[in-house]
């Protein structure tokens, strides 16, 4: 058996470093994928201001633009390297600023990331963020700055995230994986897992309930494996917890491992109306022998039983999946199963990927032998086949009306509203469907008369 090697871990959180910022420097933050890392920016944002920077809004203001990156395939990388030469020009311009790289890139890459494109100055893993203003300051002296340790218990508990995202509010409530599904960086990238007491957690709901949020989003890696620090609780005692505290907020969460989604969990989710019925469940894969090369400690048998479950228990719960294709030795026989899958489970959505080996995960050692062009195909595949489902299961809603929580303009037409069903369905509708006026916030009952396979339209009847 080959043995996984661990990054270092530290015993004690990072010593908060006490520097200010008196200059009131400008600091710009660019934000590359999972919600987890748009939370952790959010952190970071709020580290930064503590100490005296200003937040801007661009890099056009900004005296340190900090990259927070994404290492889980290896096209996330490598649109961070693209970004880096871009920003090359900006360095010309003006010679002082800093730039740092954080995130999972910064931990997997480490020293290598310094100097690239003679531009990095700074490279920050995901615990230790609090080290950030005194390395930005250093940096302004013309010190490169490196903090890759990983920690086993910092989950920036105290820390408020500045949050600039309308009325959803994520909440992280742990960090870490310990999963080690053998395709996955995150176990390397963001170290073990940890959680964060459900008092504060709770304490933190209320607040955004009391700051005007009507919606949030707990998140972790695998958020089944929550456990209370200071108690007893697990997750199905977090989410009761906190639907009780602010019982008209929307709660979602995410994202959940199948093999820890427990009866406990989804019956708590069935008690609570303000607990959304949507669950994202990525089942990866539709083949038992892929499933565990892959170290999913499931079969699909056992997935669709957890399924069965959920469906009835909780009927009008929405489903959402991760599909990985062209994982090492998958045959066109595994890749008809993962079609076969998607069509018995339905699910509302999917996000699918193309396999990309990763450096020190155990897959790497596998090799990756399905030719490009058959993960193409076969990604081509799932998606027509998802969008296909997704366009039926939409059709389906015409003529319901659901209670939707208005988010903001129309993004595609601004003249128009954009809100969500709590089965995470988004809904456009027309500004005055009903004489009464309605404002972002809101929640209204909308009429749905079409449908695409990514969204409702409809008409206001009631506010
Ligand atoms: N290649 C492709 N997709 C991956 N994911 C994680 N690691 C990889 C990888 N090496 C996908 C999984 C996971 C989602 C967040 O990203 O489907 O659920
Ligand atoms: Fe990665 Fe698996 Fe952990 Fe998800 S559960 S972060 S896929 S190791």
């Amino acid at each position: 058996m080959t043995t996984i090697e661990l990054p270092v871990l530290q015993p004690e959180p990072a010593n908060e470093h006490t520097s200010t910022n008196d200059g009131g420097h400008a600091v710009y933050v660019e934000t590359y994928g999972c919600q987890m890392n748009l939370n952790d920016t959010e952190i970071v944002q709020a580290i930064m201001a503590r100490h005296g920077f200003r937040l801007a809004d661009s890099i056009a203001e900004a005296d340190v633009v900090l990259l927070n990156t994404c290492a889980v395939r290896d096209n996330a990388e490598r649109k961070i390297h693209e970004r880096l030469k871009h920003l090359r020009s900006w360095r010309k311009r003006k010679p002082q600023m800093v730039v740092g790289v954080l995130g999972c890139m910064a931990e997997r890459l480490r020293r290598s990331l310094l100097g690239e494109q003679d531009l990095v100055d700074l490279v920050v893993g995901p615990d230790e963020y609090r080290r950030l203003p005194d390395l930005v300051e250093r940096a302004f002296a013309g010190e490169q700055g490196i903090a890759v340790k990983l920690s086993r218990v910092e989950t920036y508990d105290d820390i408020t995230p500045i949050r600039t995202q309308g009325i959803s509010a994520w909440i992280s409530i742990m960090r870490g994986c310990d999963k080690f599904c053998t395709f996955c960086v995150v176990p390397f990238t963001r170290g073990r897992e940890r959680s964060r007491p459900l008092e504060s957690i709770v304490r933190e709901a209320a607040q955004l309930w009391d700051d005007g949020f009507r919606e949030v989003t707990l998140l972790g890696q695998n958020v089944n494996s929550y456990r209370d620090p200071d108690g007893q609780g697990d997750f199905a005692d977090l989410l009761a917890a906190v639907a009780e505290a602010v019982p008209r907020m929307r709660i979602r969460y995410t994202t959940s491992h199948p093999y820890d989604m427990s009866d406990k969990l989804i019956e708590t989710m069935a008690a609570y109306a303000n607990i959304c019925p949507y669950i994202h469940l990525p089942v990866q894969s539709g083949s038992d022998r892929i499933l565990q090369l892959m170290n999913r400690h499931y079969t699909v048998a056992q997935y669709l039983e957890r399924i069965e479950k959920i469906r009835s228990t909780i009927p009008r719960c929405a489903l959402s999946t991760d599909i990985i294709v062209g994982f090492c030795t998958e045959t066109d026989e595994d890749h008809r199963k993962t079609l076969e899958l998607m069509e018995t489970v339905r699910y509302d959505g999917a996000y699918m990927f193309k396999y990309s080996p990763r450096e020190n995960t155990k897959a790497w050692k596998m090799g990756d032998d399905v030719p490009e062009e058959v993960k193409a195909q076969r990604l081509e595949e799932v998606i027509q086949l998802q969008q296909q489902i997704s366009w039926e299961i939409n059709q389906t809603e015409i003529g319901k009306t659901f209670e939707v929580l208005v988010e903001g303009p129309s993004k595609r037409d601004p003249a128009q509203w954009q809100g969500r069903t709590d089965t995470n369905k988004v809904v456009i509708f027309p500004h005055l469907g009903t004489d009464q006026s309605y404002i972002v916030g809101d929640y209204v009952q909308v009429r749905i008369e079409r449908a695409t396979s990514a969204t409702l339209f409809g008409t206001v009847v009631a506010g």
